[in-house]
Protein backbone atom coordinates (compact mmCIF):
# COMPACT_ATOMS: atom_id res chain seq x y z
CA UNK A 1 0.00 0.00 0.00
CA UNK A 2 1.52 3.39 -0.61
CA UNK A 3 2.71 5.35 2.70
CA UNK A 4 1.38 8.13 1.33
CA UNK A 5 -2.43 6.86 1.55
CA UNK A 6 -1.28 5.15 5.57
CA UNK A 7 -0.03 8.26 6.70
CA UNK A 8 -3.66 10.67 5.21
CA UNK A 9 -5.49 8.00 6.62
CA UNK A 10 -3.93 8.33 9.89
CA UNK A 11 -3.58 12.21 10.23
CA UNK A 12 -7.55 12.07 9.83
CA UNK A 13 -7.86 9.25 12.25
CA UNK A 14 -5.96 11.61 14.65
CA UNK A 15 -8.62 14.58 13.55
CA UNK A 16 -11.92 12.33 13.79
CA UNK A 17 -14.52 13.84 15.99
CA UNK A 18 -15.98 10.77 18.43
CA UNK A 19 -16.71 11.81 21.81
CA UNK A 20 -19.46 9.84 21.98
CA UNK A 21 -18.32 5.78 20.79
CA UNK A 22 -14.26 7.45 21.57
CA UNK A 23 -13.48 4.78 18.66
CA UNK A 24 -12.00 7.00 15.91
CA UNK A 25 -11.99 6.40 12.33
CA UNK A 26 -9.54 7.57 9.54
CA UNK A 27 -10.27 6.69 5.85
CA UNK A 28 -8.11 8.30 2.91
CA UNK A 29 -9.18 7.87 -1.08
CA UNK A 30 -6.55 7.32 -3.87
CA UNK A 31 -8.39 8.88 -6.79
CA UNK A 32 -7.75 7.98 -10.31
CA UNK A 33 -6.40 11.43 -10.96
CA UNK A 34 -3.40 10.60 -8.45
CA UNK A 35 -4.83 12.82 -5.84
CA UNK A 36 -5.61 11.63 -1.65
CA UNK A 37 -8.80 12.60 -0.26
CA UNK A 38 -9.36 11.71 3.62
CA UNK A 39 -11.95 11.74 5.76
CA UNK A 40 -13.00 11.38 9.47
CA UNK A 41 -16.00 10.27 11.34
CA UNK A 42 -18.15 13.03 12.82
CA UNK A 43 -20.16 11.98 15.62
CA UNK A 44 -23.36 14.08 16.68
CA UNK A 45 -24.89 14.19 20.41
CA UNK A 46 -28.45 12.92 17.87
CA UNK A 47 -26.42 10.49 17.43
CA UNK A 48 -28.03 8.39 14.38
CA UNK A 49 -26.85 11.69 12.35
CA UNK A 50 -22.93 11.04 12.79
CA UNK A 51 -21.01 10.33 9.41
CA UNK A 52 -18.55 7.90 8.95
CA UNK A 53 -14.48 8.42 8.02
CA UNK A 54 -15.22 6.94 4.48
CA UNK A 55 -18.16 9.44 4.23
CA UNK A 56 -16.17 12.13 4.48
CA UNK A 57 -13.15 11.08 2.15
CA UNK A 58 -15.85 10.33 -0.68
CA UNK A 59 -17.44 13.67 -0.34
CA UNK A 60 -13.81 15.07 -0.19
CA UNK A 61 -13.12 13.67 -3.11
CA UNK A 62 -16.63 14.30 -5.33
CA UNK A 63 -15.97 17.69 -4.04
CA UNK A 64 -13.01 18.00 -6.13
CA UNK A 65 -14.45 16.30 -9.46
CA UNK A 66 -13.32 13.28 -8.90
CA UNK A 67 -14.97 10.25 -8.85
CA UNK A 68 -13.02 6.90 -9.36
CA UNK A 69 -11.76 5.49 -6.37
CA UNK A 70 -8.27 3.70 -7.12
CA UNK A 71 -7.57 2.46 -3.87
CA UNK A 72 -9.06 3.21 -0.49
CA UNK A 73 -7.84 2.93 3.30
CA UNK A 74 -9.29 2.90 6.38
CA UNK A 75 -7.92 3.43 9.94
CA UNK A 76 -9.13 2.12 13.36
CA UNK A 77 -7.55 1.17 16.96
CA UNK A 78 -8.66 -1.92 18.20
CA UNK A 79 -7.54 -5.63 17.88
CA UNK A 80 -10.19 -5.61 15.39
CA UNK A 81 -9.91 -5.17 11.72
CA UNK A 82 -11.99 -1.73 11.05
CA UNK A 83 -13.61 -2.93 8.12
CA UNK A 84 -16.45 -0.34 6.36
CA UNK A 85 -19.42 -0.81 7.40
CA UNK A 86 -22.32 -1.97 5.61
CA UNK A 87 -23.51 1.65 4.51
CA UNK A 88 -19.78 2.68 3.55
CA UNK A 89 -18.82 -0.51 1.61
CA UNK A 90 -22.28 0.80 -0.34
CA UNK A 91 -20.56 3.92 -0.85
CA UNK A 92 -17.35 2.58 -2.10
CA UNK A 93 -18.98 0.27 -4.04
CA UNK A 94 -20.52 3.68 -6.50
CA UNK A 95 -16.98 5.17 -6.91
CA UNK A 96 -14.78 1.76 -7.47
CA UNK A 97 -14.22 -1.10 -9.53
CA UNK A 98 -14.91 -4.90 -8.63
CA UNK A 99 -11.33 -5.33 -7.71
CA UNK A 100 -10.70 -1.90 -6.26
CA UNK A 101 -8.26 -2.55 -3.09
CA UNK A 102 -9.87 -1.88 0.37
CA UNK A 103 -6.80 -1.47 2.96
CA UNK A 104 -7.76 -2.36 6.42
CA UNK A 105 -5.16 -1.01 9.30
CA UNK A 106 -4.63 -0.60 12.46
CA UNK A 107 -2.11 2.41 14.07
CA UNK A 108 0.97 0.27 13.43
CA UNK A 109 0.06 -0.17 9.69
CA UNK A 110 -1.54 -2.83 6.79
CA UNK A 111 -3.72 -4.97 8.71
CA UNK A 112 -5.35 -7.02 5.62
CA UNK A 113 -6.03 -5.86 1.98
CA UNK A 114 -9.84 -6.83 0.39
CA UNK A 115 -11.07 -6.24 -2.57
CA UNK A 116 -14.38 -4.10 -3.41
CA UNK A 117 -15.62 -7.35 -4.30
CA UNK A 118 -14.86 -9.38 -1.59
CA UNK A 119 -16.72 -6.70 0.94
CA UNK A 120 -19.78 -6.61 -1.12
CA UNK A 121 -20.66 -9.45 -3.51
CA UNK A 122 -22.81 -9.51 -6.01
CA UNK A 123 -23.86 -5.66 -5.34
CA UNK A 124 -26.21 -3.25 -6.60
CA UNK A 125 -25.12 0.08 -8.53
CA UNK A 126 -25.12 2.44 -11.01
CA UNK A 127 -25.44 -0.05 -13.60
CA UNK A 128 -28.26 -1.66 -12.17
CA UNK A 129 -30.34 1.78 -13.22
CA UNK A 130 -29.57 1.73 -16.18
N1 LIG B 1 -17.23 4.24 11.76
C1 LIG B 1 -16.66 4.76 10.63
O1 LIG B 1 -16.27 5.93 10.61
N2 LIG B 1 -16.53 3.95 9.56
C2 LIG B 1 -16.91 2.63 9.52
O2 LIG B 1 -16.91 2.03 8.46
C3 LIG B 1 -17.29 1.97 10.76
C4 LIG B 1 -17.74 2.89 11.85
C5 LIG B 1 -17.42 5.12 12.92
C6 LIG B 1 -18.85 5.51 13.16
C7 LIG B 1 -18.84 5.85 14.62
O3 LIG B 1 -18.49 7.22 14.77
C8 LIG B 1 -17.73 4.98 15.19
O4 LIG B 1 -16.97 4.51 14.10
C9 LIG B 1 -18.23 3.82 16.01
O5 LIG B 1 -19.14 3.08 15.29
Amino acid sequence: MDQRLFEAARAAMERAYAPYSKFQVGAAILAANGRIYSGCNVENAAYPIGTCAEAGAIAAMVQDGARQIREIAVIGRGGNLCTPCGGCRQRIREFAMPETKVHVCGPEGLRRTFTRDELLPESFGPENLA
